[in-house]
């Protein structure tokens, strides 16, 4: 296993060679094993469930990109700002193709929602989480809870940006009542930006999967940055080679067109850990592996 990694650490290096971008010089291998080490960690974070994250150690985390979530975490609006001012780029999770039980916005108005009935946007519950539903997203009643009660509360207290969760919902609508929906999904992501830019013209929007949205040329100029998982395993189990192309073309297209691109794994087995790695940073991406649920640290390649 030894001999065969680093033969692929070999090919991964030669090939970085080739790829002009200004994200190059930071990522590319040096002659030195450390530097090669270092590569093989996570490039960013993500935890949406640890409600003991804190300023301290958001400050000292070697990373530039931390996604939490904004109802989880208690930092203050000057915490926030001191992390912008040392250069990070905390951005705060949000579901627009899902509500969650326990949200702000969630209850709003005089009458208790009752999922399939009212409010008339709450669609069924997600058969792998009881406390989410879907939503027709396209509806204004929900754009409006999700524009008052969550990205103007984020922005509010000073988050750089949000992270876009639940867009693959429109996938499953395409399928059923909404041949539109991924339409609909962009102008969401548009009104959103709409919203967010007269509150602060440089809030940042990034998008988590969904990935073939930005073959609409409309799109890209919509988001700063793409989160894309399960690009080459789907946790243990190998994506067929049609399945990550798909996917990476339009990551590269994205990286191209100077978005930040950040790539999610969530392989157990350790030469798959390293595999992901290395395939992924020749792609010259922020790389990282993560527990499935996005709890606690990423993973390395040891
Ligand atoms: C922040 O979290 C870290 C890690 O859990 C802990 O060691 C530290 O004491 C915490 N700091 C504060 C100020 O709560
Ligand atoms: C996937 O892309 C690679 C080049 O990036 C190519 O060599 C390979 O043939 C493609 N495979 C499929 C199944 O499309």
């Amino acid at each position: 296993m030894l001999l065969s990694f680093s033969l692929i650490v070999a090919v991964a290096s030669s090939f970085t060679v080739s790829i002009s971008g200004q994200d190059v010089e930071e990522m590319m291998p040096e002659e030195d094993d450390q530097q090669l080490i270092k590569m093989y960690t996570p490039a960013f974070l993500i935890d949406i469930r640890s409600t003991d994250i804190n300023y301290s150690m958001l400050s000292k985390a070697p990373f530039t990109y931390i996604v939490i979530d904004p109802d989880l975490i208690s930092l203050t609006v000057d915490e926030l700002s001191d992390l912008r001012a040392e250069g990070k780029i905390i951005l705060a999770y949000m579901s627009i193709g899902e509500a969650e039980m326990g949200r702000t916005y969630w209850n709003d108005g005089d009458e208790e929602w009752m999922p399939g009935v009212k409010p008339r946007f709450l669609e069924r519950v997600n058969p792998h989480a009881r406390d989410r539903y879907r939503v027709r997203f396209w509806m204004p009643e929900w754009q409006t809870l999700l524009k008052k009660y969550y990205l103007a509360n984020v922005i509010r207290r000073g988050f750089s940006g949000v992270f876009l969760a639940g867009m693959d919902a429109y996938e499953y609508f395409e399928q059923r009542e909404r041949p539109s929906a991924g339409a609909d999904m962009i102008s969401l992501v548009a009104t959103l930006r709409g919203t967010s830019q007269t509150l602060n013209g440089d809030f940042l929007q990034f998008s988590n999967n969904a990935v073939d949205l930005y073959g609409s040329e409309r799109y890209s100029g919509l988001i700063d940055g793409m989160v894309a998982e399960n690009i080459w395993f789907e946790d243990d189990i190998r994506r067929t080679e049609a399945q990550t192309n798909f996917t990476v073309q339009f990551l590269r297209q994205a990286r191209a067109d100077g978005k930040t691109v950040l790539a999610a794994d969530f392989p157990l087995n350790q030469a798959k850990v390293c595999e992901f790695y290395v395939k992924c940073t020749t792609e010259v991406f922020r790389c990282a592996v993560f527990d499935s649920r996005l709890n606690g640290a990423g993973r390395s390649c040891q």
